[in-house]
């Protein structure tokens, strides 16, 4: 019997750590071929995934470039992934989550009459400014995609009001808890060196991570300022801050946090020292959307620099708080974890609304399912 070509595209770290376990599991699986695209949206960032997981790109679209627009991203991805599309000829292609290139690869799928599925579908904050362009990406995709594999209920619910037809969307989990599960172990040990000379067991180290496009500028300051003043207010924490390779970013972070000791700026970090930090530290600032899914898992507290979220699950489990990015409200949200030990342990519960990590093997059935394999 001929095997289902499955074709799975990709272009930034997020989109790359989510899909690696599922591009592993069809690679396993006999009835399915699977042909990986990357657009290289990210190029380092991306390339430090593909590395862990062992993945080499049979199409590498390689498009980015300093200081790109979204209507470059588009446009690249478009153009380069018609190409491979009709070269190809996949029986599917899989998509990720709410980047650019997920839209824009999704769109030409569909001028190609591909199928699409869309996976960690159903997301929604029902803001199409906020996180921009991401919520307005993933609403597109959802309307083009054949097939919708959600992480939770709420997100299957959220398509079911958009009209999507309930065969067609399955209640998956997070692939991300899958990625998870394969690079967390107690016995971890950092290879990055600042990483080696924390004691975490008796520091109070806040992991900081921002890129969102609607924080750079002011929004990114006063987060920034908020990290200042906390490092006064309390001598004995420590910030390690990987800091996006965005120039926007790296410029901002350097002119107002360059000269705090108290702060550690670090290059990206690898997924797997990375994982294994948010198991160590005490606090986690955020605006990342993965970062609000794996924090939960390790019950660590996440105060998330954004005003809404699209992920309200672990909100509404109690370990996650939004405070926006007010400079005042972040400093008393770090302010009431440190001095309020009830309030610490109320939101350091360990919980996992987004997966059990079987996400991967749910999606393969679906989509054999589908095609009657
Ligand atoms: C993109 C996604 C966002 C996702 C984020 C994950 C869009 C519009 N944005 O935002 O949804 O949350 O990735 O991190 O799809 N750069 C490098 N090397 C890299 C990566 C980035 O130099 O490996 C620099 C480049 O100058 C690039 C800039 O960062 O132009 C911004 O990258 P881009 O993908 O446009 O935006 P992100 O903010 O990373
Ligand atoms: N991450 C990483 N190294 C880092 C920072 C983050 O591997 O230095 C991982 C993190 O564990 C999560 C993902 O990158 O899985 C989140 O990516 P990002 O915040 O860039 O994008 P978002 O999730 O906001 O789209």
């Amino acid at each position: 019997m001929n095997k289902l070509k499955v074709m799975t595209v990709f272009g930034t770290r997020p989109e790359a750590i989510k899909m690696a376990p599922l591009v592993k599991g069809i690679e396993r699986d006999k009835d399915l071929e699977s042909i990986v695209c990357v657009t290289a949206q990210h190029r380092e960032m991306l390339d430090q995934v593909l590395d862990l997981f062992y993945i080499t790109p049979d199409y590498d679209l390689n498009i980015m470039k300093s200081g790109q627009t979204i209507g470059e991203i588009t446009s690249r991805v478009l153009l380069g992934f018609d190409e491979v599309l009709k070269e190809v000829k996949p029986d599917i292609v899989l998509v990720h989550g709410d980047t650019t290139t997920t839209f824009s690869a999704s769109l030409s799928a569909f001028y190609n009459q591909v199928k699409v599925g869309h996976v960690e579908a159903g997301l929604r904050s029902g803001n199409k400014y906020s996180p921009y362009p991401e919520e307005m990406n993933r609403s597109l995709v959802g309307k083009i995609a054949d097939l919708h594999f959600s992480p939770t209920i709420g997100n299957k619910e959220n398509l079911l009001k958009e009209g999507m037809l309930e065969d067609t969307i399955f209640i998956t989990g997070n692939t991300v808890i899958d990625a998870l599960f394969e690079v967390v172990r107690e016995d971890y040990e950092f290879e990055t060196k600042k990483l080696q000379e924390i004691d975490f067991a008796r520091e109070n180290v806040i992991l900081l991570t921002t890129h969102r496009r609607e924080n750079l500028g002011r929004p990114m300051e006063d987060i920034f300022d908020a990290v200042n003043i906390i490092t006064n207010k309390y001598p004995d924490i420590q910030f390690v801050f990987p800091v996006h390779l965005n120039p926007k970013v790296r410029q901002l972070a350097d002119s107002k946090l360059g000269k705090n000791e108290a702060v550690h700026m670090i290059e990206p970090l690898e997924y797997a020292e990375f994982a294994n930090l948010i198991g160590r530290v005490q606090i986690i600032m955020t605006d990342s959307g993965g970062v609000q899914e794996e924090a939960p898992a390790f019950g660590k507290p996440v105060l998330v620099l954004r005003t809404e979220t699209e992920r309200p699950e672990a909100v509404d489990a109690g370990t996650v708080e939004i405070v926006g990015v007010d400079t005042n409200r972040i400093v008393e949200a770090v302010s009431r974890l440190m001095d309020d030990k009830n309030h610490y342990d109320k939101m350091a519960n360990a919980v996992n609304p987004y997966g059990d990590g079987k996400a991967v093997i749910r999606t393969i059935e679906a989509i054999k399912e589908y095609f009657g394999k």
